[in-house]
């Protein structure tokens, strides 16, 4: 189910939002013209991504400097193995929406 997590005067590109739900915090930001969300833990060591540096689109871990393509989710380098949670985002007038469970 898609829920409003943010409005979409809040999401910059190259800063990322964080938003505390029930179930995970998740990370919204933009890249270029497209809003991405995703779990805000590395899934290397559980380190919160979205204090790592974006870059071309990637997001680089603060810990022990893993990539992920933020887009996908996709682990670029060791020592991360395990791709990022993503989600489906879409907008609704000026509100950004996620799709994650109730
Ligand atoms: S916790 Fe992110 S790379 Fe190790």
């Amino acid at each position: 189910m898609y829920k409003k997590l943010a409005k979409l005067s809040e999401v910059k590109e190259g800063l990322i939002k964080v938003v505390d739900t029930k179930y995970a915090s998740i990370g919204i930001t933009k890249i270029g013209e497209k809003i991405v969300a995703f779990e805000d833990v590395c899934t290397h060591d559980g380190e919160a991504i979205s204090h790592g540096k974006i870059e071309s689109g990637c997001i680089i871990c603060p810990r022990h400097f893993a990539k992920f393509e933020l887009s996908s989710g996709k682990a670029l380098c060791m020592p991360a193995t395990e791709d990022l949670t993503t989600y489906q985002t879409r907008i609704s007038g000026e509100d950004i929406e996620v799709e994650i469970e109730d």
